[in-house]
């Protein structure tokens, strides 16, 4: 796992769109892209539109898989993912929304619609990147604390955490969040070729601790990307502040073989 500590959230969202671009340019035009809602990654991809507008990444032919949607909000309602993901990534990073999918949550087809997203990322050739934020208990996607670490994309619960969380999206009603959503699994994303992870402020500080220093397991549910090949974590000072390891994390940083590094 590769850690990154920046200096503040403009920093973190430089540094990780520096990140997917540099993995975007390795695979050429048609990279499928993970994409994930919540504040976090919002500074990644005002980062990846700058880059684009500047000429220095073509994302017209790219794909891109979001990691979750709420069950039972129309498609049309603004905090839907599906309306989220659109003004968020699809619009401003010029992607072709033919291309970019998001879980069906209607609640009609909900027993067929994990599989329905199963067979969609597939049929794209897989994820090569996912972006990702992680909720304060832990979870990434809708995964909640004891998600089965090789969960596929299925309907769950969200937790009572993550609805007062969210409950500022929905005029700060609680009874307004759903109770259920769709959710690629932690195996789903553990799939893809790359992950990446953004998180900043207080708030987080116990969950990157956790998903960084902490054992393995389903109680925090991002620390599963431990167990992924390529997973780098972005943080700033704040979010970073209960790392014990902080300083290897700078030393690794600050010594990237050329190869390696980044465009900043
Ligand atoms: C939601 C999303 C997650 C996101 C989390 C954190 O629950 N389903 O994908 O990581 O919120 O959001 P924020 O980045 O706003 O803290």
């Amino acid at each position: 796992m590769e850690v990154i500590i920046c200096q503040d959230p403009a920093e973190v969202g430089l540094v990780s769109a520096a990140k997917v671009a540099k993995i975007a340019a390795a695979i050429g035009p048609s990279v499928v892209l993970g994409v994930a809602t919540g504040s976090s990654p919002l500074a990644t991809y005002e980062n990846l539109r700058a880059l684009v507008q500047a000429g220095k990444l073509d994302l017209s032919q790219a794909s891109a898989f979001a990691l979750d949607e709420y069950v039972g909000l129309p498609i049309e309602h603004p905090e839907s993912y599906h309306a989220t993901i659109d003004r968020t990534v699809t619009v401003p990073l010029g992607l072709d929304s033919q291309r970019v999918h998001v879980p069906d949550g209607d609640p009609a087809g909900l027993e067929t619609a994990g599989e329905r997203y199963e067979a969609a990322i597939k049929a794209a050739g897989g994820v090569d990147v996912q972006i990702l934020g992680v909720g304060a208990n832990g979870h990434i996607g809708f995964n909640e604390p004891t998600s089965s670490l090789s969960s596929r994309t299925r309907m769950k619960t969200l937790a009572p955490q993550t609805r007062v969380d969210n409950a500022r999206f929905f005029g700060n009603s609680i009874d307004a969040v759903p109770r259920h959503c769709i959710t690629q699994g932690l195996g789903t994303i553990l799939a893809a070729r790359h992950a990446l992870l953004v998180a900043t402020g207080a708030n987080k500080i116990a969950a990157v601790r956790a998903l960084v220093e902490g054992p393995v397991t389903s109680l925090c549910p991002a620390s599963v990307l431990q167990l992924h090949r390529r997973a780098t974590i972005v943080v700033d000072e704040e979010a970073a502040s209960g790392l014990s390891l902080s300083d290897y994390y700078r030393t690794v940083f600050d010594n990237l073989p050329d190869w390696q590094r980044l465009d900043i």
